[in-house]
């Protein structure tokens, strides 16, 4: 019998903390500070409402029925090559980002180190971060760092133990984030940064603001890699999935506004202004954040907080990401735990490695002009992730049926979201996936340019 989340509250958790990541603290506010700031923000809460909504339900629901992980629910409603292949776009999504996203990881951890050794002056100096990233044994060491202590809480089980603390260091981070943004939101020559971050001005507006927006949906919401199919192969028939999964996206998408407001206020007092400064992208917070601390009364030790506090935010993350690489090994193609983790362990290091070196040793591999972290990004929330949601909306469409989707959430719910959420996946969900995927592959290739 699969194990299941002993209550709502234990799936929302769970849940959460795998949402809750890097994908809030340090992607969101870089891309938002990139793409155009207020319109950003209100593309991307308009998504998260009607696309992403109905997206997290639909894998919820698929994996509440199936109860198997991508793969087998894939293969559960149809035994086709197509639909095979739909489960499977889903289940290599999380073994192709996690190894980068270890990577981040190790800045986390080098930061971390620099304030426990009582650094915060150097660490907030211009050009400390370009040095480290470009030193290919620091980087490269840092990332094992924090690869390999995923790995062994994997392979040794304490998973549980791990999310366990996270849970409480939860409401902690959010605390300490409110404090940060309040400090960073009243330095001088923030208010020009709350501005850009909150009000929408049309004249930022780029077809890119709603590509990225589209893929930073996806992954912060954790949309389109098997997670919520997964996740929601675990949940009782009686959990409430229109409640949970709007407290999950909506307290995910908290986050993410907070880590703006700490992040793009910051940006804007600490650079006088420079348009360059928003474009740094990947190093944004890096960046930005040590200034703060090296401001702030206290800020070494604020500084400890933050990054311990982000680095189990990470961890949590990667480790859902392991395991359902892991249990997509053991469950497909029958081997053993061992194995699976052996294997998950040589793609972290060697995809890993090449992601850390593309700023340095590397660095001269460009590929469609994006250094190799950027392309890994790139391909996997912007090509991977459509062709996975859209094999997710056709499985539902052509396969299941939405009146099935219905009947497993009306088992615990009135679902009143209903016919928005039919709308959605009839009309919204396909034709917005086709006409993004279809733009950021041509923009790609170089034959149009957003
Ligand atoms: N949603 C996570 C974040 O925003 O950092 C990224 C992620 C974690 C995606 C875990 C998938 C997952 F299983």
């Amino acid at each position: 019998m699969r194990s299941k989340f002993s209550s709502r509250l234990g799936y929302v958790l769970a849940t959460a903390g795998s949402a809750v990541g890097l994908g809030n603290i340090w992607r969101f506010p870089y891309l938002s500070a990139k793409y155009g700031g207020g319109i950003f923000l209100l593309v991307y809460i308009l998504l998260a409402l009607t696309f992403g909504y109905t997206m997290i339900i639909s894998e919820t629901a698929l994996g509440r029925i199936a109860r198997k992980s991508p793969v087998g629910a894939f293969k559960h409603f149809r035994n086709s090559k197509l639909s095979l292949a739909g489960g499977w776009i889903n289940a290599i999504i999380p073994m192709l980002i996690v190894p980068y996203y270890s990577v981040i990881g190790g800045w986390v951890c080098k930061y971390l180190f620099e304030y426990v050794t009582f650094n915060r002056e150097k660490a907030a100096l211009d050009g400390f971060f370009t040095s480290f990233i470009s030193n290919p044994v620091s980087t490269e060491i840092w990332f094992l760092v924090f690869a390999i202590i995923s790995l062994t809480i994997v392979f040794t089980g304490v998973r549980h133990g791990v999310e366990a603390v996270s849970k409480v260091m939860m409401p902690i981070l959010v605390i300490l984030a409110v404090v940060i943004a309040i400090f960073s939101m009243t330095r001088k020559g923030a208010a020009d940064g709350i501005k850009y971050f909150l009000v929408p001005n049309l004249s930022n507006f780029s077809w890119m603001t709603v590509v990225a927006a589209m893929g930073q949906m996806f992954y912060s919401l954790s949309i389109a890699m098997g997670i919520l199919i997964t996740y929601g192969s675990y949940m009782h028939s009686d959990v409430d999935i229109e409640k949970s999964t709007f407290q999950v996206a909506a307290f995910d998408t908290g986050i993410a506004v907070l880590s703006g407001l700490m992040i793009i206020p910051a940006v804007f007092a600490f650079s006088g202004n420079d348009p360059a400064a928003l474009k740094a992208g990947p190093s944004l917070m890096f960046i930005s954040i040590p200034k703060i601390f090296a401001e702030m009364a206290g800020g070494n030790i604020i500084g400890i907080m933050f990054f311990i506090l982000v680095f189990f935010a990470a961890m949590t993350s990667s480790i859902a990401l392991l395991e359902t690489a892991i249990s997509t090994f053991e469950d497909e193609l029958g081997w053993s735990r061992h194995k699976a983790t052996i294997m998950m362990s040589l793609i972290m290091v060697v995809l890993g490695s090449v992601n850390s070196l593309g700023f340095s040793s590397l660095s001269f591999v460009k590929i469609f002009k994006m250094d190799i972290l950027d392309f890994f990004d790139f391909t996997t929330n912007s090509i991977m992730m459509p062709i996975a949601a859209m094999a997710t909306c056709l499985l539902v469409l052509k396969r299941v049926g939405t009146k099935e989707i219905e009947k497993e959430i009306m088992k615990s719910s009135s679902f009143a979201g209903k016919a928005l959420y039919k709308f959605c996946i009839r009309f919204i969900a396909p034709i917005f996936i086709l006409v993004i995927l279809i733009s950021s592959i041509l923009n790609v290739l170089g034959i149009i340019n957003l």
